[in-house]
Formats: structure tokens, sequence, C-alpha cells
């Protein structure tokens, strides 16, 4: 009966999607195809390659670049992208966050990362979290992304935690549903979307005590 808590990164720790969102529409530009915040949802916890292949089909450019052209894409949105989180630092860590690591710390409950994102670890450094965590998943180490619930199973996994007895937090409807396939408990994370699926949802992590998960 050991809990533990998965965590999602980009929306849940700290908001990226804003970083990610314009170096992915400077790259959406350069190749004459236009996409909104509206869009941009759709690419939240979707990998890099997943989110570029998502952009050119939008754009009707899907068969317009050989693997290694696409490779260089996202090399080139990962670049800015970085550039972008040059001065991310604890300030940048979303409200209740820090409160709720310690809190989890406290009653030794261990915590690991399932995000999408190759720049987990040094994101998690520059918010200076990194030690809160026991695993972060490495995302090229899965055979397929959410909503498929892999990710979630290796992050209970990492963390000797049953994933029935783990509690999984995520900003994004893919994630929800990875995390309810994996029998977790779904934590939904947001002000703006409705998370269909969640067994809880919130618009913040300052409405979360570590307690009110003890006993589920
Ligand atoms: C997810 C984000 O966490 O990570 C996606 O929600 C992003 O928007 C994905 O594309 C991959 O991130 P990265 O940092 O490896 O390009
Ligand atoms: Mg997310």
């Amino acid at each position: 009966m050991k809990k533990g808590f998965v965590f999602d990164l980009d929306g849940v720790i700290t908001d990226t999607a804003k970083f990610h969102y314009i170096a992915w529409k400077d790259l959406a530009k350069n190749l004459g195809i236009t996409i909104d915040e509206a869009f941009n949802e759709t690419l939240k916890g979707i990998s890099r390659m997943d989110s570029l292949d998502k952009i050119l089909t939008y754009g009707n450019r899907e068969n317009d670049f050989t693997l290694a052209e696409k490779e260089a894409l996202a090399q080139t949105k990962n670049d800015e992208y970085v550039k972008l989180l040059a001065d991310l630092s604890a300030e940048d860590l979303l409200p209740g966050v820090h409160d709720f690591l310690v809190q989890a710390k406290e009653n030794n409950i261990p915590c690991a990362i399932a995000s999408a994102s190759k720049n987990a670890p040094m994101i998690l450094e520059k918010l200076g979290v990194l030690d809160f965590f026991g695993h972060i998943v490495d995302p090229e180490t899965l055979k397929k992304g959410k909503p498929d619930p892999e990710i979630f199973v290796k992050a209970a996994e990492s963390i000797n935690v049953e994933p029935k007895d783990a509690i999984g937090f995520e900003d994004a409807q893919a994630g929800i549903e990875g995390i309810k396939a994996a029998g977790m408990y779904a934590v939904g994370i947001s002000e703006t979307e409705t998370l269909s699926g969640a067994d809880l949802q919130v618009a913040s992590m300052t409405e979360l005590s570590v307690e009110q998960f003890m006993h589920i």
C-alpha cells in the first residue's frame, strides 16, 4: 500500500507551454504554416517528433521532408526552445508545487517524473527541484507516447510503487488517459480545460495537500 506520486512536467511543475509555442510557431512560420494557441493545445504531452508531424500535417506538408530533414527541423525548434529557457529559475515553479513536494518528502512519499520532454532533467535542475524526484523516465526508452500508459507504469515501477497505489498529476487530456489506463488515480490540473476522466480536477496545486491522498 506504499503510495507514490507521478508528475507530468510541462504544465504541472512549470509552465513551459508558452515557450514550446513560441518555438513551434517560429519554425512553422518559416515553413509557411500558421499555428495558433488552440492548435498548440493539441501538442501538449506529445513528443517532439510527433508534434512536428502534427504541424506538418496541419500545413499539408507531411510528405515534403525526409527523416533527416525532419530531425534537423526538430533540432532547430529545440535550440530555440532551450534558449527561451535560459532564465528559468525557482520563481518559475507553478504555485503550490514546491510546498507539495516538501510535504511529500516529509511523508516519505516517493516522486517520479513522467514527461515526454527530453529536456526534463535540465528544466528540473534550473527550477531547483531535481532532488525531490527519485526517478525521471527517459522518454527515449518508450515504445509509445501518451496517451499510452507505458510512461506512467514505468514511472511508478521506478519508485517501487504499484500503479494502483500511485497518484498521477497531469494538465493534458492525453496524460489523464494514460494515467487511467495505467490503473492509477488521476489528478487533472487545469484552469481552462475540462480534463475528462480525471478522478479529481483542480485549477492549481495550491488546492492540494499530500494528506488528502494518503487514504485513497
Ligand atoms: C511535453 C510537452 O511535456 O514534452 C510537449 O507537453 C513537448 O509540448 C514534449 O513537445 C517534448 O518536449 P521536448 O522538450 O523533448 O521537446
Ligand atoms: Mg503537460
